[in-house]
């Protein structure tokens, strides 16, 4: 069971790459200038997935972030204002290539998107496509960040489903049900 756990206490190498990340192809993304948007490839299938069935029920979600260098994070955390919602270079799950920032165009990476019909089909949907929400509202004092309605992560099918069930965050699932190996 390959499961990583990256938060404020458990952080990668620089040097530490996902061994399978694609190009975010053919799935609508924010494109940015001499940058190409990459992601882990069991992670950009089930997103996929995901993406069909909500864009099926009328909403167009789009990818804001997906993998971010060592490096990348570095300069995100520096240059960012709120740097509450940022984790440290090496501290961040988008090294992983694991997680995603969505959202609608017209509401972006804001607290709004929890107002919206879209916000409630993902978080009660998102789980059978392998995803979690990861900074969860109720979970702040566990996960160290604010609420992130817009950030999710894959963790497989078996594992989402039972977080959804339990409603437990991701340090929760490692503390109850994986053996400590340090
Ligand atoms: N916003 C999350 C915590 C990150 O920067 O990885
Ligand atoms: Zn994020």
């Amino acid at each position: 069971n390959n499961i990583l756990l990256v938060n404020k206490s458990f952080y990668l190498n620089k040097e530490y790459i996902n061994n399978n990340l694609v190009k975010v192809e053919n799935i609508p993304h924010i494109k940015r200038e001499n940058e190409e948007m990459l992601i882990n490839k069991e992670t950009l299938i089930n997103y996929q997935n995901l993406y069909l069935y909500i864009n099926s029920l009328g909403y167009n979600i789009y990818i804001f972030s997906a993998y971010r260098s060592y490096e990348k994070q570095k300069k995100i955390y520096e240059n960012a204002v709120n740097k509450e919602y940022v984790a440290e270079e090496g501290y961040s799950e988008h090294q992983t290539g694991y997680a995603i920032d969505i959202s609608l165009l017209d509401i972006g990476l804001t607290n709004h998107l929890e107002n919206t019909d879209f916000y409630n089909i993902l978080i009660n949907n998102l789980h059978q496509y392998g995803f979690i929400l990861r900074y969860p509202k109720d979970k702040t004092h566990i996960t160290g960040y604010p609420f992130e309605p817009w950030h999710i992560r894959y963790v497989g099918k078996d594992i989402a489903e039972r977080m959804y069930n339990e409603n437990i965050c991701l340090e929760e699932y490692f503390y109850l049900y994986l053996p400590l190996n340090f």
